[in-house]
Parts: C-alpha cells; structure tokens; sequence
C-alpha cells in the first residue's frame, strides 16, 4: 500500500490567503509584503534546524510578520498582529485539495499530512479547511524539535506512519520539500500550482511534476502504487 504524505503550508493551504486582511492594513504592498513573510518564515525554520536552535513554526511565523513589519516601514499594534496571526491558524485550503484528496483516499492510498506546524496548529487548520478527516494521521516536525528539509525529519514520518522510503511519497509544492525527501530516501511529486514557479536545478528531480492534485488523482495509480514504481 503506498503512503503520502501532504506538506501543508502552500501544498493543501493556501498561505496567501491573508492577502485581503492585508490589503486593508498595508494597501497595494500587500502581495510583496506577504511574499516576504512567508519567504522569512521559512528561512527562520532553516536557520533554526541549522543552528539547533528550535522554537515553533508559530514563532517562526510570528518573527517573521516583524521583520516584514520593520522591512515596509508598518506600524502594526500589538493587536493588529494577533488578528494577522489568527487568520495564519484557519487559512483556506486550495480549490482542488478536497476532491484530489477524496479522490486518491477512495483509490485507496494511505493519506497524512506532514508539516513544519505544530499538531495543534495542524489540526484547527486542517479541520477549519474540512479535511481533517480524509487523513489517516497528522505528523508533526514539531516532535523531533527540527524542520524540513533535515534527513531525520522525513526519517520520523517514514517511523510514525509505518512506511519505508520505497512506498512512501512526499507531496508538496515546495521544491526545497521534495528535494529533501528525495535525498532522505523517499519518492515526491511537485505540485507545482503556478507555471511561474521555478525547481532548483540542483540536479535532483521530482518523481512526478503535477499542477494540482486533481492530476494527481488522475495519474496516481499508474504512477505511485508500488508494482509500477
Ligand atoms: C510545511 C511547510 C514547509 O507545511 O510549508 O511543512
């Protein structure tokens, strides 16, 4: 039986979805001050697995909505933030993640998600999105005190959810995500939601390119169950 496991942040939700809130707060910078948050949010997380300095990816999202602060020069009270936080904990799913999700469950593939948030963060997200219960677990960084991409992150999903690297495969839209699983052993598919994005040429290719999970549904049995692969 072939396992996957959904990154979360950007694969099945959809981080700019404070985009309208933010608009209100800092008008037509709202999609550049929003790239910026998420790219620092994720570079705090690879700096904090390197240097073995852990703190949760909910700090790491809310000193990241700082710098963005301090970098565009907005003065936000303390308030304004909690409020810019709070939407972070029930953003939306992307349109195709209930059905694709539904669609490779009924095909009969093992489903959990798999993410640099806390379990807590992962299942109000999950569960405010309905999708809660089309997983079979939800596996958490947040145990093992590192982030993604280290090896021992994508090791402690293969040993929580039973799976070994040759029938498990990481779902992301996250190319630095696949790159990592890869390397640690597993197979992955980019989900690559833009025609803009760009992999890294670092010389290690995904599994599979997909544009959503809907086409992953469609490709999935073919490609992923373990017979073919
Ligand atoms: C996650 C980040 C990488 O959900 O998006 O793990």
């Amino acid at each position: 039986m072939t396992t996957l496991a959904f990154d979360v942040y950007g694969t099945l939700i959809d981080t700019h979805g404070v985009l309208t809130a933010l608009e209100g707060l800092v008008g037509d910078r709202a999609k550049a001050f929003s790239n910026s948050w998420r790219d620092k949010q994720l570079e705090y997380a690879f700096r904090r697995g390197l240097m073995q300095n852990y703190q949760t990816f909910a700090t790491c999202t809310r000193q990241a909505l700082d710098y963005s602060c301090a970098l565009y020069g907005v003065e936000l009270g303390d308030e304004q933030k909690q409020e810019l936080l709070a939407i972070y904990r029930i953003l939306p799913a992307f349109d195709d993640v209930r059905l694709g999700l539904n669609q490779l469950k009924g095909a009969g593939f093992r489903l959990f998600a798999f993410s640099n948030g806390e379990p807590e963060a992962l299942e109000s997200l999950l569960g405010n999105a309905g999708i809660r219960e089309l997983f079979e677990g939800v596996v958490s960084v947040d145990d093992i005190k590192s982030f993604k991409p280290n090896p021992g992150v994508y090791s402690h999903f293969l040993r929580q959810s039973g799976a070994t690297g040759s029938n498990a495969w990481l779902i992301s839209s996250n190319p630095f995500d696949v790159i990592g699983a890869i390397s640690a052993g597993m197979k992955s598919a980019w989900v690559k939601r833009s025609p803009e994005t760009v992999f890294d040429p670092w010389g290690i290719e995904p599994t599979l390119t997909v544009s959503n999970l809907n086409e992953l549904a469609d490709r999935a049995t073919e490609v992923m169950t373990s017979k073919k692969t």
